[in-house]
């Protein structure tokens, strides 16, 4: 459980320790610095976002740390921030590539965009990222615990072909947290906000990649 005590000393152990890596061929990269994830499908890079459209569906509480994480991934695909409430259903099928992104609660992302997810139609093959800020690193807890795994599964079971994953550590001064003054001061920092806009080039990639190749996207 999230508030086992254990887990948070464990966790701010191992976020004070994280000077360690994995290969960056591998299917998680963790910048040495910042302990900011990846996931890609498909790496590379690019910066010009052409005529795609790229929609961005953000749910950002008080302390506006996902925002952060949104602002740097929108800058470099050019892409719309809208909120769970700002979404008309009937619009999404016009975007290329669309993002869900949020604080992880209670392990999961936030109940709007999961439940956001569950009134849309199926979409088959739409390509979709997801995003995250968290008390603990997505990246220090076992597969069988990983905040994204809501979502992915939702997505997928709608059709949604998932091309990447980001997470990176948030300002957290939930519950008794605020007795030690929260943790993760100052984050997302620059370098998170540096390793999103890598990881929005990624995608920049691939959708270019497809157009190039005249596939359907
Ligand atoms: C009520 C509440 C529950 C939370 N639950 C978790 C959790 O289960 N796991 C976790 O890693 N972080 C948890 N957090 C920390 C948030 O995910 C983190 O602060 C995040 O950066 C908030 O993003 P936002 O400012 O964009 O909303 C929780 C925070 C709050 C306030």
């Amino acid at each position: 459980m999230y508030n086992n005590c254990n887990k948070i000393v464990l966790t701010m152990i191992l976020s004070f320790l994280s000077l360690s890596t994995v290969s960056s061929s591998g299917k998680k990269d963790i910048d040495v610095m910042t302990n900011a994830t990846t996931q890609m499908t498909n790496p590379g890079y690019g910066e010009y976002s052409g005529d795609s459209k790229i929609l961005i569906i953000l749910f950002s509480s008080q302390s506006n740390n996902t925002i952060k994480i949104a602002n740097a991934i929108a800058k470099v695909l050019d892409a719309e921030i809208n909120s769970p409430q700002q979404v008309n259903l009937n619009d999404l099928q016009k975007y290329d590539l669309i993002g869900f992104g949020s604080g992880i609660f209670d392990e999961k992302h936030h109940v709007s965009l999961l439940e956001l997810v569950d009134r849309l139609p199926p979409f088959p093959n739409k390509k979709t990222f997801i995003f995250s800020t968290s008390g603990i690193s997505r990246n220090s807890l076992p597969e069988h615990d990983d905040p994204h795994t809501a979502l992915r599964e939702m997505l997928t079971t709608k059709g949604f072909n998932i091309i990447g994953e980001f997470n990176c550590v948030g300002f957290n001064n939930n519950s008794f947290l605020k007795i030690i003054g929260g943790m993760n001061k100052g984050r997302p920092n620059n370098d998170d906000v540096r390793q999103a806009e890598e990881f929005a080039g990624n995608l920049l990639y691939n959708v270019i990649d497809e157009r190039l190749s005249g596939r359907d996207i």
